[in-house]
């Protein structure tokens, strides 16, 4: 399909611009988001017309005018052709996603790593997921993993409110718990002690946030799934800084561990990368 967008687009913008655009649009649902240097241009509007000609199920383009920021993990989007519309219901592995692309995160540049992650489970296992977003990997788990329980928090009211609503789009009811809050009190308050496993799928917050995941495990230990983003020259290793910086905070913690695998799950910048390490924790002390 996207063969077929650079041969529409040859004729109308250069091939530099058309590079560029590329690898740098997302479908979500019947969302596409693109990212141009002019939202309002001619050329993102001709760019917005071949998506839809090519990907005949998109109904809608966006174009994502600033980075991601905040507590939310939100970013500023315009409307370029189409519906006018931020709402959508996205499909993964046979799992439906509602969501509102403007007022929650999603990625669908994130799938693998959630199947990655939902191969790993095995039966029966509690787990925690801090940074839940509107429940992608909790609803994947849920459906193939065959978890006891993903108790799934969000500090977003209406990423919550949409994590409701897939929990019953997808029928994990029993399985999937969605919690308002910041996933620190929360553990503090009622899940210390829980967990088999502990998903932090926000590289802003995962090493300030470590100590928590780790008070969240059974004292018998577990895993953690630890994400960042890391800067790395052309033939650096990214996940080596990462694992140096969690090392040192564990070791702070006084937990046994190791990191049985790290890889890169994509290029956010130039030269940054997002790093996915899994942390297995093998002992706890009484100072976590
Ligand atoms: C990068 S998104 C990941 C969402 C989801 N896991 C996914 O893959 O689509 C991070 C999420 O963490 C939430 N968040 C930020 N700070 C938080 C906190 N202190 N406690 C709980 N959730 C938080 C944001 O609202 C956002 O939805």
């Amino acid at each position: 399909l996207r063969k077929r967008l650079r041969k529409s687009l040859i004729s109308v913008i250069s091939s530099d611009a058309i590079s560029e655009i590329y690898n740098a649009y997302d479908i979500i649902g019947d969302i596409a988001i693109i990212k141009v240097q002019n939202a309002s241009s001619k050329s993102a509007r001709t760019i917005a017309k071949a998506i839809m000609n090519v990907h005949s199920n998109v109904k809608t383009v966006l174009a994502q005018t600033s980075a991601v920021t905040g507590d939310f993990r939100l970013r500023s989007l315009k409307h370029v052709d189409g519906e006018n519309k931020t709402r959508t219901i996205h499909k993964e592995f046979r799992c439906l996603y509602s969501v509102d692309v403007g007022k929650c995160y999603f990625s669908p540049r994130l799938s693998n790593e959630r199947l990655r992650i939902t191969k790993m489970i095995e039966p029966l296992e509690v787990i925690i997921n801090m940074f839940a977003g509107v429940g992608c990997f909790s609803v994947l788990i849920a459906k193939y993993a065959n978890p006891a329980r993903v108790y799934s928090i969000d500090v977003n009211p209406l990423a919550v409110e949409f994590m409701k609503k897939n929990i019953r789009l997808n029928r994990v009811y029993d399985l999937v718990v969605p919690l308002l809050g910041n996933s620190k009190e929360i553990i503090n308050r009622q899940l210390a002690g829980l967990a088999d496993r502990v998903l932090m799928p926000l590289p802003a917050k995962a090493l300030e946030y470590l100590p928590f995941a780790v008070a969240a495990l059974k004292i018998s230990g577990g895993w953690i799934h630890y994400y960042d983003f890391e800067y790395a020259e052309k033939n650096g290793i990214p996940a080596e800084s990462t694992t140096m910086k969690v090392a040192k905070k564990l070791a702070a913690l006084d937990v046994g561990f190791t990191f049985p695998f790290s890889r890169v799950v994509r290029t956010t910048g130039p030269n940054w990368r997002q790093v996915a390490l899994d942390i297995h924790i093998t002992s706890l002390s009484d100072k976590s």
